[in-house]
């Protein structure tokens, strides 16, 4: 069993590149020290992030994201146990997605993870950033 939450946000609205930047710098290195998987996107003011892991470790790390001033609206898609984690096989490393390359590259991994209900769904969940110019 691994525990899963997945969100959307929004941006502060005069959020700046190198702003984003440093919440990149900073999820990655900490999601990867503490071995939590997952992805961090950032596009057009938004954010998609999908973070697997212990429980515990999740849950904490959230109630600090969730309280972060540099977004708000947090939408919350998936905060459950789950089966398998998704994202364990994809790169050791958690994920910052800044590009469509990277976005159709975990796409094409999520497909082939068969059978996954939660891949699915986070296949269709990155869907509307797939389509932004
Ligand atoms: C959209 C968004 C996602 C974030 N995701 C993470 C995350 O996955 N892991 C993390 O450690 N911090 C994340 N942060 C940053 C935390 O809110 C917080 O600033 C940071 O964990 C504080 O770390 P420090 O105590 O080492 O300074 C995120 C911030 C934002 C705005």
């Amino acid at each position: 069993m691994t525990y899963t939450i997945c969100y959307f946000s929004k941006a502060k609205e005069d959020i700046t590149q190198h702003e984003v930047e440093a919440i990149f710098a900073k999820t990655r290195v900490k999601n990867t020290s503490k071995k939590i998987n997952g992805i961090l996107l950032y596009m057009m003011g938004d954010f998609f992030q999908v973070l697997e892991g212990d429980e515990e470790d999740l849950k904490e790390i959230y109630e600090i994201i969730k309280e972060d001033q540099r977004h708000h609206t947090v939408f919350e898609i998936i905060n459950k146990k789950t089966e398998q984690a998704v994202f364990k096989d994809y790169n050791t490393d958690f994920n910052i997605v800044r590009t469509d390359t990277q976005i159709k590259e975990i796409k094409q991994y999520l497909r082939s993870t068969k059978h996954n209900t939660t891949a699915n769904k986070i296949d269709r969940l990155l869907e509307p950033f797939f389509l932004l110019p």
